[in-house]
């Protein structure tokens, strides 16, 4: 019987094996139904940017250096990250990828019997589920009245070819949906963004050559709107004062609204 199965090799599922391993657990598994670290980032669209800067993405225990900290990873930089850190600490060897498991079942006795999509069983004393909350794409309940429209979930997207020359209405306003509508509307004949809410905040990536998120974080951008309506112009009068490019128009005028809308209040 194994000491531990950990279900996911995304970040999450390498941060909780390494620990494991560190807390002198020998028989751990980690198992993973794709081909290769990385979770979420392994498998999203080509563009993608993380929004998170490299000091809050990278781990204190594996930190890449100064002169890194304010980048933005692409997601190669990101999953070459997570699979440096995943070598580095002995994980990679306790990986099993093409590994989905379809069922853990609790023993009388002890532990968990995990099933495999191959059909092979596995027990193990405890179970860590890292499986991720970005993995099953999550559909509006209008969906199947869309008869005559083409449509397609942020998670299938990879670029934003087949837009090419269309209407596109993007149904959303968090971070995919902004990036998708950035892109779209670069090559689409019209883009729309549906907000049923509000829009999120306007969060810059970089204020000057700083990381913006190193001074700030989502506890400041996630405040509900009334709440954080007197921080925001606080906030805006700030970064207005430092003349920030992300605040330049292309005549050079300071402006106040934002070409694209970025929300940054999913949690
Ligand atoms: C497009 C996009 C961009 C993002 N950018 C950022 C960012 O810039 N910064 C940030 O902090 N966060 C970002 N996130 C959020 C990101 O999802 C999480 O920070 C990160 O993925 C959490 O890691 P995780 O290991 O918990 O989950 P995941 O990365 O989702 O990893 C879960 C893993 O479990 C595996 N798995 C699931 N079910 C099974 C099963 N039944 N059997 C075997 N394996 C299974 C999956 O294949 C996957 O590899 C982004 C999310 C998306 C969708
Ligand atoms: N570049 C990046 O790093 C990047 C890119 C993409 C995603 N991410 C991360 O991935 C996670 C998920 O982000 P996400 O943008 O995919 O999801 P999200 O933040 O949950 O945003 C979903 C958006 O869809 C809207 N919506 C949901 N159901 C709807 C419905 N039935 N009708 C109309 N609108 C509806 C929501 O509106 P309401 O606000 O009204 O609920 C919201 O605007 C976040 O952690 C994010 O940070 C990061």
């Amino acid at each position: 019987m194994l000491d531990c199965i950990v279900i996911g090799a995304g970040p999450g599922g390498l941060v909780c094996t390494k620990e494991l391993l560190e807390q002198g657990l020998r028989e751990v598994v980690c198992l993973e139904q794709a081909r290769d670290v990385g979770g979420v980032f392994a498998n999203t669209y080509d563009s993608l940017v993380l929004t998170s800067s490299a000091t809050m993405s990278m781990f204190s225990d594996f930190w890449l250096g100064d002169g890194n900290q304010h980048l933005f990873w692409t997601k190669e930089e990101a999953v070459d990250y997570w699979k440096r850190y995943a070598k580095h600490f002995g994980v990679l060897d306790r990986i099993r990828f093409n590994s989905k498991v379809v069922a853990v079942v609790p023993q009388e006795s002890e532990g968990w019997q995990v099933s495999l999509a191959s059909g092979e069983t596995l027990l193990s004393k405890r179970v860590a589920l890292a499986i991720g909350n970005n993995t099953i794409p999550k559909y509006p309940a209008w969906k199947d009245l869309l008869t005559d429209v083409e449509y397609s979930h942020s998670k299938e997207y990879r670029n934003a070819d087949r837009f090419a020359g269309k209407n596109v209405l993007v149904v959303g306003g968090g971070e995919s949906g902004s990036d998708v509508a950035l892109e779209a509307s670069r090559v689409a004949n019209k883009c729309w963004v549906s907000l049923r809410n509000t829009t999120g905040w306007v969060a810059p990536r970089k204020r000057g050559i700083y990381a913006a998120d190193i001074s700030t974080h989502r506890g400041v951008w996630g405040l509900p709107r009334d709440y954080g309506a007197a921080l925001s112009e606080a906030i805006d009068r700030a970064e207005l004062s430092q003349n920030d490019l992300v605040h330049d128009t292309a005549d050079g005028e300071t402006q106040r609204s934002p070409k694209f809308l970025v929300s940054c209040g999913s949690f």
